[in-house]
């Protein structure tokens, strides 16, 4: 029988994606976000690559009464929970403003999906709940934060995992991602980052776009085969496509389940870097920096878990995530704004 899922968090750059995963395996779709870092547009866009309606509310998910009206009016199955604020460096400054929005968000998910009888969740988490991300990185790992946003994700694990004991029919999916990058193949859906990008790849595709004259290279003095810091970056797609399996997973198993979703691959800055030439045929210009505080040499997932017990494992390359980034960016230099 047809499901009905609510994507919290719908019309930022993971749930997007995955509304269009969820729309062409034959789900339908009610997304539930403030547009605090996402614009309305998206839903159009959304809706055009898939060639598929959704439900969009313009809802606060850590509003109870808003969120009990969503539930009220539709039958949800379960709920992928996208919806939460995810720069670090902003989560140090503003500890409070995220740990409000991330948990209560979380917390009143939690409450009015029990109100209405809905007891499946799958959660984005991060990479980021790792303390010693030594590589390849197990769930078992041991976990811990070094701010306030990673500690938001390591909360809500633990706020979902308590929910999950409660009632024997609950069921968990804690997706703990790795570096989501690139964009749709269609070129019109993909990361509109506001303001100047912390992160890699964004940066690198604003350099290729004009906006900034170089990448900065935050280190290249680490202990790794070019000495700059190696990740495990995943297609957004693959990332989507990890959901629409946790869904099904969700459906045959009940306990509250940690899963990491990364291809179990390292690529330095260098590697991206010239993977994003190859893409747009253009040379991006460097400057070696010094290390970024925080930063880790290298890390990346052991994906054993994600495919044993999900059915899923990354399919696409780094050429993959660079040429559709780079379609993106140059179809969208001014992101959804056009
Ligand atoms: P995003 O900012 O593009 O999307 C998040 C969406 O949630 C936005 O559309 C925003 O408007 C919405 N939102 C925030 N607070 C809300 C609230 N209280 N009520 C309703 N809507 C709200 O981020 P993303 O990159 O798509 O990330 C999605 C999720 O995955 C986040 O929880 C993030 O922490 C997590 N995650 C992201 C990454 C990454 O590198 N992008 C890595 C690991 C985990
Ligand atoms: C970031 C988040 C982390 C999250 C992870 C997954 C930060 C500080 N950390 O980590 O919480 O779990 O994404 O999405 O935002 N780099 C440069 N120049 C730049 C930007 C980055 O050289 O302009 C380098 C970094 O030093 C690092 C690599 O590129 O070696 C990747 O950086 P980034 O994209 O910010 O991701 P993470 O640091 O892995």
């Amino acid at each position: 029988m047809k499901q009905t899922i609510l994507v919290t968090g719908g019309t930022g750059y993971i749930g997007s994606h995955t509304c269009v995963e969820l729309l062409e395996n034959g789900y339908d779709v009610v997304i539930a976000d403030n547009l605090s870092n996402s614009k309305r547009q998206v839903v159009d866009r959304i809706q055009e690559v898939a060639g598929k309606a959704v439900t969009f509310y313009e809802v606060d998910v850590a509003d109870e009464q808003a969120l009990a009206r969503v539930f009220a009016a539709h039958a949800i199955d379960a709920v992928i929970h996208f919806a939460g604020l995810k720069a670090v460096g902003e989560s140090v400054e503003k500890p409070l403003a995220y740990y409000q929005n991330n948990l209560n968000a979380t917390m009143s998910l939690l409450v009015v999906m029990s109100r209405f009888g809905v007891n499946k969740i799958a959660f984005s988490s991060s990479a980021t709940v790792y303390i010693d991300p030594a590589p390849p990185i197990r769930e078992d790992a041991p976990l811990g934060c070094t701010n306030p946003y990673g500690w938001t994700k390591f909360m809500s694990e633990i706020i979902i995992t308590d929910w999950q004991k409660t009632n024997g029919d609950n069921a968990a999916v804690l997706l703990r991602y790795f570096n989501p990058i690139g964009a749709h193949e269609s070129g019109k859906m993909g990361e509109d980052p506001q303001g100047i990008p912390n992160n890699l790849f964004p940066y690198i595709t604003r350099v290729a776009g004009g906006a900034y004259p170089h990448l900065n290279i935050f280190g290249a003095d680490y202990d790794t085969p070019d000495g700059t810091g190696v990740r495990d970056y995943i297609h957004v797609v693959d990332l989507a496509r990890g959901h629409v399996l946790a869904l099904k997973y969700l459906d045959a198993h009940n306990g509250a389940l940690p899963v990491n979703l990364g291809t179990g691959l390292g690529y330095s800055v260098f590697d991206v870097l010239r993977a994003y030439e190859r893409a747009s045929g253009k040379e991006i210009p460097f400057v070696i920096q010094p290390r970024r505080a925080g930063d880790v040499a290298s890390t990346y997932a052991d994906p054993t878990l994600a495919r044993e017990l999900l059915g899923w494992t990354a399919e696409k390359t780094l050429d993959d995530m660079c040429l559709s980034g780079c379609r993106w960016q140059s179809l969208n230099p001014n992101g959804y704004e056009d």
